[in-house]
């Protein structure tokens, strides 16, 4: 893999510096839920505080905001709160969420050059959000000098790990969450490299539905019905074929939980990303739970765990320093995976 130049060969003395970090964390009545991708930037930016920068500008993007409405869902204000009460400086600002501009998405140069203005140099640290080739993490890549952070840097060692030939074997990928129509492509690509691919959650049901893939992947047998989409709904375990009408399910089942635990303890490398059902709600976070904790009592395995909820989860359940990385990443880790170079990576110079 190639390496593209690092952060810390820049002089950043007196300069203003423009970073790209990935900042899209859950949030929960307008509260930032997990803040990990948080201090997951913090590294970078206090290397650009303490090599005297003039001013550190930080963009991300946060939700996919779409509607007028969710310009007040997806401000960035509780997340600058946040950053801020982590690393108090004044040199630090942080812009409005970059999808409010939707010039952003566009890869838009003229957007780019906004962002970049009366910046001196550029720094991509938002590995999360390096597959996607956004004004923000490519465009402006060819406005401004550009370097890479340290949390980007890592985690293209880390999961570069992964695509090593010598992997260990069984490899065994556990996908799950939304975003599924982005998932899907990916997977596609994925199945020559891992040994057994455990689907679950909303990915599971559109794979039911219509399988795409020409591999095999094991599905769910059983699940967690649930009468509606509430939290103190009615549930009951049902085969998984079996939902009865006007039901939804939303987790995985206990013979599914022992099926793909069982994988998952033989294993030798495993890379989750997704999460099996609503894990927020304790009722439909078994399967999720489930998976954390094979992951995490996998000792002898090389494991890595990926994507904002998966993290989310890992770290409510209380598995997080368990695993070998969790990476920030899940589109962008799974993307990193089938060996692509991701655009925002792409972008930079290389070393
Ligand atoms: C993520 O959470 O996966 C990244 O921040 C990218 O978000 P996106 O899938 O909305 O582009
Ligand atoms: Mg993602």
């Amino acid at each position: 893999m190639r390496s593209p130049r690092s952060v810390r060969g820049a002089d950043v003395a007196g300069k203003r510096v423009l970073v790209r970090a990935d900042l899209n964390v859950p949030l929960d009545e307008g509260r930032v839920a997990d803040d990990t991708r948080i201090r997951a930037s913090l590294p970078t930016l206090q290397l650009l505080l303490d090599g005297g920068s003039a001013e550190v500008r930080v963009c991300s993007h946060l939700g996919r905001p779409k509607t007028d409405e969710d310009r007040v869902k997806y401000s960035m204000s509780p997340v600058r709160e946040r950053l801020r009460e982590l690393l108090p400086d004044d040199r630090l600002t942080v812009l409005e969420n970059t999808r409010f501009d939707p010039r952003e998405t566009k890869n838009d140069p003229a957007y780019a050059r906004e962002l970049a203005d009366g910046c001196d140099l550029y720094v991509n640290d938002a590995f999360g959000s390096a597959h996607r080739a956004h004004a923000s993490t490519e465009a402006v890549a060819h406005v401004l000098p550009a370097y890479a952070g340290l949390l980007l840097e890592r985690e293209l060692e880390m999961l570069g790990k992964l695509l090593e030939e010598d992997v260990g074997r069984p490899f065994v990928l556990i996908s799950g969450g939304a975003k599924v129509e982005d998932k899907l492509g990916v997977l596609r690509n994925l199945g020559t490299r891992a040994d057994v691919v455990l689907i679950g959650g909303k990915m599971a049901e559109q794979l039911r539905k219509e399988n795409p893939l020409d591999f095999d992947v094991v599905l769910p047998v059983d699940q967690i019905a649930a009468s509606d989409f509430a939290e103190d709904a009615e549930t009951k375990v049902t085969p998984y074929d079996a939902l009865p009408d006007g039901w939804l399910g939303l987790d995985i089942g206990p013979e599914t939980r022992r099926r793909f635990t069982a994988d998952i303890a033989r294993a030798a490398t495993v890379f989750w990303n997704g999460p099996m059902g609503v894990f927020e709600w304790p009722r439909f976070a078994e399967g999720t739970r489930a998976i954390a904790e094979a992951v995490a009592r996998n000792e002898e395995a090389f494991t890595v765990v990926g994507g904002a909820d998966s993290i989310y989860a890992l770290t409510e359940m209380g598995f997080v320093d368990r695993v070998d990385w969790a990476s920030t990443g899940g589109g962008a880790a799974l993307e990193l995976l089938e060996g692509k170079e991701l655009p925002g990576v792409a972008a930079i110079p290389s070393a």
